[in-house]
């Protein structure tokens, strides 16, 4: 029996053969189970004030600090692309900067002039506004630091958190979206927005939140970093430990009985167990932010030739739908959307 013979002939006797499905591209459409969208696709967005030119981001390459004219500009394309929502960053002058963040509470701060900017020229676009200390404070950290200044306070800062919404709703924010990771924040800014007259304001909380070294990228483009001295500041005192699975979830919950509207993991990439086991236990949407270092690491790998860029992009994002989330936080949002037309 030579070779030939023997291929012809071997023939596995298979009820089953799951390849059958994948023969045709058209097959493999009809039986796709995840598509990205581009109404599930939330642009982040860093601003700074004056009227210069876009600043690039070193750690960040084709994201850019943009003024507030550049940055309603910006939202009028996203917007045009199909994309439902943005999520604003200060990058405010280091001189504004204190140990109280109490550039935090300007009504007439960047922040804010921002957001009003936007919903007046581009009112269809959803505006997510972070709620967290960090852009304000000369150490940054998230919220106030103790006497000793090696610990963050909870519910002074929280006090502080619940102006800081307060301000933003005013402002025309549609979603605040605390990422501080403070006991007992969510409900307290429910409370202050239902009492101010801001029912209609929703809560994205960044539910479960890790002490992650892939937020390297965003220190520098909010200046957190240089502010503190350290790309590495050390936040372990309140997010959470990524080792801990059952810890996350169970402060994610919390989350959720306090009153938030949408739940959200971040970084996404590694961390898609615990977006999973949330969209298995929650009715709410879930959303995942897929962090400025799982972008940096796709971008640099990609400069240098050694993954294909778009498939990897695609392919992160494809993942991080799959495993549950309704709506992704990404840096690719707009070009992405770009390929989706
Ligand atoms: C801070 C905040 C961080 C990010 C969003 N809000 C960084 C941090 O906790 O130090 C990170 C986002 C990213 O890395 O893309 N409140």
């Amino acid at each position: 029996m030579n070779h030939s013979d023997s291929s012809e002939d071997f023939k596995l006797d298979l009820g089953r053969r799951p390849r059958r499905i994948r023969r045709l591209a058209a097959l493999r459409a009809l039986t796709q189970e995840t598509w990205l969208r581009k109404e599930d696709l939330i642009a982040p967005l860093f601003v700074i004030d004056g009227d210069g030119s876009p600043e690039a981001i070193d750690s960040m390459p084709g994201v850019f600090r943009r003024s507030i004219g550049d940055l309603v500009k910006e939202c009028h394309d996203l917007a045009s692309l199909g994309i439902p929502a943005v999520a604003l960053f200060p990058s405010i002058d280091p001189s504004l900067k204190d140990e109280k963040g109490t550039e935090s509470s300007n009504p007439y701060g960047l922040a804010l002039r921002a957001v009003r900017a936007i919903k007046e020229a581009v009112p269809e676009v959803a505006v997510i506004m972070d709620v967290a200390l960090d852009p304000y404070t000369s150490h940054g950290h998230d919220g106030l630091l103790d006497e000793s200044g090696d610990s963050v306070l909870n519910d002074e800062t929280v006090e502080l958190l619940c102006r800081m919404a307060t301000l933003q709703a005013e402002a025309g924010a549609d979603i605040v979206a605390p990422s501080d990771m403070m006991d007992g924040r969510v409900g307290a800014i429910r409370e202050t927005l239902d009492a101010l007259g801001h029912a209609d304001t929703a809560i994205m909380a960044y539910a479960a939140k890790f002490a992650s070294a892939y937020y390297g990228p965003f220190r520098e483009a909010v200046g957190s970093a240089a502010a503190a001295g350290t790309r590495q500041l050390d936040k372990r005192s309140y997010q959470l430990n990524p080792a801990n699975r059952r810890e996350a979830i169970a402060d994610a919950l919390l989350d959720e009985e306090e009153g938030a509207d949408f739940l959200m993991v971040k970084p996404a990439g590694p961390y898609l167990d615990i977006v999973r086991e949330l969209r298995e236990a929650i009715a709410l949407p879930v959303a995942a932010y897929q962090v400025s270092g799982e972008f940096a690491q796709i971008k640099a790998a990609a400069q240098v030739g050694w993954l294909d860029y778009e498939k990897c992009r695609d392919e992160s994002l494809l993942a991080i739908k799959r495993s549950g989330a309704d709506m992704i936080l990404t840096y690719f949002a707009r070009e992405v959307a770009e390929s989706i037309s």
